[in-house]
């Protein structure tokens, strides 16, 4: 990885994606999150103060180190035990049915294969564990998905393997989740190519 992937991206990405809007989204995103939870992407860990403190014990997976030293500092403020681990979604390495929560922001549009991991989270979910997601995507608007599948190529790039294009509730129904709540909205401080975003809890189908 070059200095933009390892340094500059990764500045970039947590100083856009800490404005309020953004939090305010994780906040309420996070409420329901209880027990074992594990938190897939977990990038430079914006989400930690957005947990209720009440959860038993949150595991992170990120192939990545971003920005290691703010997140050792905001490792360290989370008030509930944290174990970490630098793997992919793709391949858990955490037995079966194991969390009552998983959960993925902003993520899904940057796995490589996003259908794989969400097998590995409906693989380590409880009975009736709940998989809460917040994700950019495609557009339900034929003209910006059109222009969304132009841009791809370049956001491949810019964005270090971000596509603004999945389809991301088909892809959790792809993998066997079933979609308990969805909702569609647009960020309003964000441009719609990479604002379009799908919010909502999945469960395991058995
Ligand atoms: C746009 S960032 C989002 C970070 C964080 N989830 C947030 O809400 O701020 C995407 C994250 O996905 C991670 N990622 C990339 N490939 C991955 C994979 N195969 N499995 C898990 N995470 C991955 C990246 O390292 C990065 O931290």
């Amino acid at each position: 990885m070059g200095l933009y992937a390892t340094q500059i991206f990764p500045r970039l990405m947590d100083w856009v994606m800490a404005r309020p809007a953004f939090s305010q989204l994780r906040e309420a995103l996070l409420q329901p999150a209880s027990g074992e939870v594990l938190e897939i992407g977990f990038g430079t860990g914006l989400n930690l103060c957005h947990y209720p403190t009440t959860i038993t014990r949150l595991s992170i997976v990120d192939p990545a180190i971003l920005l290691p030293m703010k997140v050792t500092h905001r490792l360290a403020a989370a008030p509930y035990p944290i174990q970490t681990v630098h793997v992919t979604a793709e391949q858990l390495p955490f037995p079966d049915r194991g969390f009552d929560t998983v959960v993925s922001t902003w993520t899904l549009c940057t796995i490589p294969d996003p259908v794989l991991a969400l097998r590995e989270v409906g693989r380590v979910l409880k009975p009736g564990g709940r998989f809460l997601f917040l994700e950019h995507g495609r557009s339900d608007d034929q003209k910006i998905a059109a222009w969304q599948d132009r841009l791809n190529p370049i956001q491949n790039v810019i964005g270090c393997g971000c596509n603004l294009n999945r389809q991301i509730d088909q892809l959790i129904i792809l993998a066997g989740l079933k979609i308990a709540h969805l909702d569609r909205f647009s960020m309003a401080t964000v441009p719609r190519l990479a604002g379009e975003m799908y919010r909502g809890t999945a469960v395991k189908e058995n």
